[in-house]
């Protein structure tokens, strides 16, 4: 057995993802799903989202997914029996804030959250490894709005500008609302690994920081194109009206993107790679205005037509050196792919099923 096939859970077992219908928690578990193994997916409304369970147990076979409701996910041992017998959790679902939620709030509600999850691992012996899904903006923004020269990301970094706005800044700041995300998502992760150090769990724990996330629908029809998946598709569809107001709010020039397909392996990596053990793997990927999506649109598609104003390039967009990135790559590498997708890759199959 060569090292890459060598896995730290063994093949064919279960994986609890929390947030399994989410853009990241369902490309995590079909990458864990067409890898072998067996996902238990938990989602607050097992009815509304049945189409999950249709689409994998139709590709990957009937034993493969089930899907549980956990409803009230702050509610202590709320994942304790989701967690009966699964050798691996990747533990994808944050709570996003509504427009009246204050930072303190949020961050409280997300720490509770994450220990629940924590706790409930601890107490299940079958549980192997963990992966907890955080972001780049968990160590330092990924807008092109706010980077101005150069900056070099290690393991070490954290998003301290964003913890101090969204704690001192004003609800009427344009980006409150990216900064109280980018904040929950540094203190959400930093609350992991103190957990980790207080409670030396005897599985191993790794985290997973992707910038957005862009490419394939897994179901055009039923799951549509959700999360940042909304922002090439609103180009390709002519309508970036629909988007245009949250844009603004979070990215007006652009940021960095990394494919969906890119993310959700690493999370597998995470999970599987016995070499893998105490990290954080970033996924920051290419930088981009969002003019290059609508070029990059139109050079494959030229009939097609296209918003013609978007923001575009007026300066160096790839402002980021992202130490640990080649760790992040090398691992794509040991699971078969040449290295990352393209942003070309990625933007051509984010208009899959709308073209
Ligand atoms: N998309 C990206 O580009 C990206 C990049 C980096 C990191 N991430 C991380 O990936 C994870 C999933 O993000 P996503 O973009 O894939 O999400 P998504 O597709 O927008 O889905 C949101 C998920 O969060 C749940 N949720 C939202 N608000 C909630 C609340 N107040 N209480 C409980 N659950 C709530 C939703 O449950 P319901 O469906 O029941 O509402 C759903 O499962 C998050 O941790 C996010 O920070 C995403």
């Amino acid at each position: 057995m060569t090292i890459s096939e060598a896995s730290a859970i063994p093949h064919g077992s279960r994986v609890l993802v929390t947030g399994a219908n989410s853009l990241v928690g369902s490309n995590v578990a079909d990458r864990l799903l067409s890898r072998g193994y067996r996902v238990r997916g938990t989602v607050r409304n097992a009815q509304r989202h049945q189409w999950l369970g249709d689409l994998f147990r139709g590709k990957y076979g009937k034993d493969s997914f089930e899907l549980v409701q956990v409803q009230d996910i702050q509610r202590p041992g709320a994942f304790d029996e989701a967690m009966k017998g699964v050798s691996g959790v990747a533990h994808v679902v944050t709570i996003f804030a509504g427009p009246n939620d204050g930072p303190d709030e949020v961050f409280e509600s997300i720490k509770q959250l994450d220990h629940n999850v924590l706790a409930s691992a601890a107490a299940e012996p079958s549980v192997k490894r963990f992966v907890y899904t955080s972001s780049c903006q968990a160590a330092n923004t990924m807008g092109l709005d706010d980077l101005d020269g150069k900056t070099v990301i290690t393991s070490e970094t954290w998003n301290k500008t964003a913890i101090q706005r969204a704690k001192t800044g004003s609800p009427a700041e344009w980006r409150r609302g990216f900064d109280i995300y980018s904040a929950s998502k540094a203190l959400g992760e930093q609350g992991i690994w103190e957990w980790v150090r207080e409670h030396k769990p005897r599985f191993v724990v790794n985290t997973v920081l992707p910038s957005l996330c862009y490419g394939a629908s897994l179901d055009p029809e039923n799951q549509g194109f959700p999360s940042t998946l909304s922002w090439p598709a609103a180009i390709i569809r002519n309508d970036w009206a629909s988007v245009s107001e949250h844009v603004k709010a979070n990215l007006p020039n652009g940021g960095y993107c990394v494919g969906i397909e890119d993310a959700a392996l690493l999370h597998v990596a995470a999970l599987t790679n016995p070499t893998v053990q105490n990290e954080r793997l970033f996924a920051y990927g290419w930088p981009f205005f969002w003019n290059d999506l609508a070029t990059i649109y139109r050079t494959i598609f030229p009939n097609r037509e296209l918003p013609t104003d978007l923001p575009a390039r007026d300066k160096d967009a790839d402002l980021l050196d992202v130490k640990p990135s080649r760790r992040s790559e090398d691992l794509l590498k040991e699971m078969g792919k040449p290295g990352w997708s393209s942003l070309k890759e990625i933007i051509v199959a984010n208009a899959y099923g709308l073209v």
